[in-house]
């Protein structure tokens, strides 16, 4: 009777597994070497194939690409905390955003100093006849009040009201990054029109969360306060 009782139950349902929560200090560190993967073979092929102009296009595109893949990652975050209560995944949020500016960064980078060369004319003249370059500029220009607070002091300086404001700027930045490379494809739609209908899936849940909230409804599994078991990836002895 008394063993009975001493020992925990055993994860038995999804309910429990959603309960566990893992340190985000373990988890930080792999992340951020995971998201450098994608920059790191972009570099080791332009470097491959240094004088190669279809190369420095295939890294100008790929750097792009990766800055649409982590957008869409961290506005996928929260409806996933709020689904399994794994509240570890919150400080996250920061990390990915922060890498979707970061590659959005090397890929305008790339295009204006590798592929350009600085030659402001042919920049001005290419953005002419390539007016989808203006979506993304001002995607990046949205991008950029977001990365530069995203850190403890600005957060202090701004408020939480304010801050929180000003990051949902994302919410403009992103539709505006889907339209640049939607607007940039010719022939085969089918890649942008999944992106597409991602981000309205995203941002369509955000305002349906948020009315629901408005109304007082707090789905099941975000109503339950999520118990904080962390479970340590090193055990010292
Ligand atoms: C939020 C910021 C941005 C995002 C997420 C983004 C994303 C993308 C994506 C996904 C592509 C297509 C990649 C592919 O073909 O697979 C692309 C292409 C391109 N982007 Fe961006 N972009 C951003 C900002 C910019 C800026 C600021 C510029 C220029 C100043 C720019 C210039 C270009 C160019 C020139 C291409 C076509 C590359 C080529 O034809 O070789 N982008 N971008």
């Amino acid at each position: 009777m008394w063993l009975a009782t001493s020992i925990p139950a055993p994860c038995t349902d999804l309910a429990d597994i959603s309960e566990v929560a893992l340190n985000p200090a373990l988890i930080k560190l792999p992340l951020f070497l995971l998201c450098l993967l994608p920059l790191a073979h972009l570099a080791q092929v332009a470097i491959t194939d240094a004088h190669d102009v279809e190369s420095i296009e295939a890294m100008t595109r790929g750097l792009g690409g990766w800055a649409l893949n982590f957008l869409l990652l961290t506005l996928m975050l929260t409806p996933l905390r709020k689904y399994t209560g794994w509240t570890w995944l919150a400080p996250l949020r920061r990390m990915l955003g922060l890498y979707a500016f970061f590659y959005a960064f090397a890929h305008m980078a790339s295009y204006l100093g590798l592929d350009q060369r600085f030659d402001w004319q042919a920049i001005i003249e290419d953005v002419s006849k390539r007016p989808f370059m203006i979506a993304g500029m001002l995607g990046f220009a949205l991008l950029l009040p977001l990365a530069v607070t995203s850190n403890a002091i600005a957060l202090r300086r701004l408020g939480g009201k304010r801050w929180q404001k000003l990051h949902r700027l994302i919410y403009l930045a992103s539709p505006l990054a889907v339209l640049h490379y939607s607007w940039m494809v010719k022939a085969d739609i089918a890649k942008p029109s999944a992106y597409a209908a991602l981000l309205v899936l995203l941002l369509g849940w955000r305002l349906w969360w948020r009315l629901r909230e408005g109304r007082g409804i707090v789905a099941g599994s975000a109503s339950r306060k999520p118990v904080r078991r962390v479970i340590p990836l090193i055990v010292k002895k």
